[in-house]
């Protein structure tokens, strides 16, 4: 008997298993992706592995959960993985099963973009450039060795995974993989051979057998069984190219990347709710937010060229990982929203009706009784009353209301209810004396190669070092006229970019640079040659290389000429074909002076020496400021260059590059674009770098600085970015903050709330700004209006001292009434510390 329940017990575990293995799958139909049986509305959010530290990734991850995420997407970035053909690296920041595990330890799903092209401003787009070199290439098209290397490493991944069985399929976090991105406009501009590539990329990627769909973003023609799906600010408009296909997008821009030299682009919340809202009511089933973190630009990874350091992004979580408000609430609020519709949204396709000139109304409902409903008012100047199922709705312009029992509104997205942050740099003055090192102009003793004629930049210098030194002498005639009148002659030198400084004898002659729109560039500058040899030594600095445009693999950086010398007696000398002498990569560099060993293996300048000149190494040290604030290096009075901590490399820093471009206002009103929303135009594109936490050490950390033009190292600070202070503006009367229980029905609203918080081991300090009544402005410059209650002050005096609080909008807790009969808010600004 005991032996028959045994056996028993073990074939239903058997069973278990086999079913279980079984049931866990992932299809799709068109309302949604289904997993295990189950159509789900699914949030996503891009968090780029390489972009952050493995110490960040747990930190992150839960916040992404917490704003109501439910799958996290990254990219895989080939040549992070593979620095050398058949040598791969899956370690630190790189680590991709250990950032999959932790995805699916939070109990979140991942999306896989396996690329392996992926754009994602990214050098190379993600190629490694030794690829470049493979006999016969050339990239995503109908080739052989192409497709040979990109199935050699896609299966490599795919292999990877399910050796870790982290395919949903195997019981694992992955729901759904990528293959190529954005192919379609490419595969347009070159026609047959485009189509046959993707054709094979589809059946490539589908013959690997992951078990879950695969994806092919801005692909029209996306082959069976592949989904087609949508990138942009806006995606509602797009419908998939079979009716058996769920509505996705794949990149929702949440804002947009900095290049150097641009200024810094932003996006409303407000909008990116709209949009978010816009894509569900029309059947929108899967949005993934690009990015929700973007981070950094870590080393020399940064693409473009000329894209920064920072991939802050105006992401939901910022470049340091803190959460951006109101950006995260809000979108959480959303999140919130959505998913109480959920049951009724995967019930079927909405009934669209007119409810005005710019307004809508779409209503889903289930066999099963669920009725969600979204009334949209795209009226960009007016606030709209509408008239839905016999009840009145109050619209703000450009704005959808959500209301998961067809009745009552939980949320609009022009509507903010959560708080608004402004983080801060503090600076912390810890850093040590300076020390400096001559990176001299280079020469023939540096063992250099000749050769007639210009050379392409990366050809040489494989993308090792950012640096090539072009080296030639020009003769120069004792009876040259310019030795007597004084009137030099005039270099002129052609390059494809991305930036260069030129040196005549040792001495800087001129810098040039060119621009994400435009690489390339022409130094003019007149030169105070010597009669017999001068030396012209060109550093031509490349800034990341392309990761977008046509076969962008092809595009050139560097010197390629023409050179000349005008202004002499002869007229003009061209110096394009005589000989050239080559030297890849900075004397530092090959001293691996970013780290202790190389630092300590040479002689450095004393502090009094520190110097405002071109190419030199400084170093010096500091202790990690206390807590666990982010930490960033001011680099305000600084040029160009590149920074290391403890031999890590934090990056390309230049805030001497300004930005260009229009800050006028920005309203969330009206159709986004990149340029709508720019700040910081006139100052530097990037002047704080982040240097993660895990790289420091309490006291001692070593500074190295490459700096190319001459700026001055004494001005560069330490400094912790933190919530300065933390604000919130409250109506008497707000929908979004109507008590939501999650997947009941919507409550009554409990009365408005102020909340205000500081971050972890923080406490408000002070109240900068308190009014009920109708105040004005924006957190950081609020002014009262004309009404105003004189008790606002001490209806928070109660938050100081504490984390966080939370005070009702009434007229009670102000003590009387300011205004009868107009609608009041209040508005507080608390200050941090
Ligand atoms: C998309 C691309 C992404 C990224 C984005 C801009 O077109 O797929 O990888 O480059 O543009 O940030």
């Amino acid at each position: 008997m005991w032996r028959k329940e045994a056996t028993m017990l073990s074939w239903l575990f058997m069973l278990a298993t086999l079913t279980g293995v079984v049931l866990s799958s992932v299809t799709y139909d068109h309302t949604s992706i289904i997993i295990n049986g189950q159509r789900r509305i699914l949030i996503s959010g891009s968090i780029h592995y390489p972009r952050s530290t493995p110490e960040m990734w747990p930190d992150l991850i839960q916040k992404a959960k917490d704003g109501g995420l439910d799958v996290i997407q990254t990219y895989v970035f080939w040549n992070g993985h593979e620095p050398s053909p058949g040598r791969y690296y899956f370690e630190e920041r790189y680590d991709l099963v250990r950032f999959i595990k932790l995805v699916q330890q939070a109990g979140l799903y991942v999306h896989l973009r396996i690329g392996p092209y992926v754009c994602a401003e990214w050098n190379f787009g993600g190629f490694p450039v030794w690829l470049k070199y493979v006999p016969g290439i050339s990239f995503r098209t109908n080739n052989e060795p192409f497709k040979a290397a990109m199935r050699g490493f896609t299966q490599k991944i795919v292999n990877m995974m399910k050796a870790e069985r982290l395919f949903q399929s195997q019981g694992g976090p992955i729901i759904l993989s990528q293959i190529e991105n954005e192919y379609g406009p490419e595969e347009w501009e070159i026609g047959a051979p485009g189509k046959a590539y993707t054709a094979w990329a589809a059946n490539m990627a589908v013959s690997l057998g992951t078990g879950v769909p695969w994806v092919m973003c801005k692909q029209d023609d996306a082959p069976d069984p592949i989904i087609n799906a949508c990138n942009g600010y806006y995606c509602d408009y797009f419908t998939p190219n079979k009716p058996y296909k769920p509505k996705m997008w794949t990149e929702a821009w949440t804002g947009w990347y900095t290049e150097f030299g641009g200024a810094i682009p932003q996006r409303p919340a407000e909008d990116m709710a709209f949009a978010v809202a816009r894509f569900i009511q029309k059947g929108g089933s899967f949005v993934n937010y690009y990015m929700y973190h973007g981070g950094t630009n870590f080393g020399r990874t940064a693409g473009g060229p000329f894209i920064a350091t920072s991939y802050d992004y105006d992401a939901p979580l910022d470049e340091y990982g803190m959460i951006r408000q109101p950006k995260w609430g809000h979108l959480k609020d959303l999140h919130r929203a959505i998913k109480l519709c959920e049951p009724a949204l995967v019930s079927g396709d909405p009934a669209v009706a007119s409810l005005g000139h710019y307004q809508e109304s779409h209503v889903f409902t289930s066999r099963t009784g669920a009725c969600a409903a979204f009334l949209a008012n795209y009226d960009q100047q007016a606030t709209a009353t509408v008239t839905f199922r016999n009840r009145h709705y109050n619209l703000p312009p450009w704005s959808i209301s959500i209301l998961p029992d067809c009745t009552n509104v939980v949320f609009n997205t022009a509507k903010v209810g959560v708080q608004t942050t402004s983080p801060q740099m503090v600076p912390v003055s810890n850093l040590g004396s300076w020390a400096s090192y001559d990176e001299s102009v280079a020469s023939y003793s540096d063992d250099p190669f000749t050769v007639v004629g210009l050379l392409e930049q990366i050809n040489v210098t494989r993308d090792v070092s950012d640096y090539l030194w072009y080296m030639t002498d020009v003769n120069i005639n004792g009876n040259e006229q310019f030795l007597k009148n004084g009137r030099y002659p005039v270099l002129t030198v052609m390059s494809a970019g991305h930036a260069l400084h030129a040196f005549i004898n040792g001495k800087l002659a001129g810098s040039v640079y060119g621009s994400l729109e435009n690489p390339k560039l022409t130094l003019t500058t007149s030169v105070k040659l010597w009669a017999g040899s001068n030396r012209i030594a060109l550093l031509s600095i490349a800034v990341g290389l392309p990761n977008v445009g046509n076969h962008f693999e092809t595009w050139n950086a560097g010197v390629l000429g023409p050179v000349q010398l005008s202004g002499l007696n002869e007229g003009r000398r061209d110096l394009s074909w005589q000989k050239w002498s080559y030297k890849v990569g900075l004397k530092g560099e090959a001293l691996s002076l970013h780290t202790l060993s190389g630092s300590s293996s040479v002689e450095w300048q004393g502090s009094y020496i520190v110097r405002s000149q071109p190419l030199t190494w400084y170093k010096s040290t500091f202790n990690a400021p206390p807590g666990s604030d982010p930490v960033a290096l001011d680099m305000a009075s600084m040029g160009k260059g590149q920074i290391w901590v403890n031999g890590q490399h934090v990056g390309r820093y230049w805030p001497a590059y300004t930005a260009k471009g229009n800050c006028g206002g920005c309203s969330y009103v009206g159709t986004f674009n990149e340029n709508k929303c720019r700040t910081g135009c006139g100052g530097p594109s990037q002047r704080w770098y982040h240097v993660p936490r895990s790289w420091l050490r309490p006291s001692g950390n070593l500074l190295v600085i490459f700096e190319e033009w001459g700026g001055n190292p004494s001005g560069i600070t330490v400094v912790r970015r933190t919530v300065g202070s933390a604000c919130a503006d409250v109506s008497e009367w707000h929908p979004s903050l109507w008590h939501i229980k999650s997947l009941g029905k919507p409550e009554m609203p409990e009365k408005p709330k102020v909340h205000i918080s500081c971050t972890e081991g923080q406490k408000i300090s002070s109240i900068k700004f308190a009014s009920f009544g109708t105040p004005q402005g924006t957190c950081g410059s609020f002014q009262q209006g004309v009404c105003h209650s004189t008790y606002s002050y001490e209806a928070f005096k109660e938050c100081i001292g504490q984390r966080w609080c939370s005070v009702v909008v009434s007229k009670e807790t102000f003590r009387g009434d300011p205004c009868p009969g107009i609608m009041k808010r209040a508005a507080v600004e608390a200050i941090c510390n």
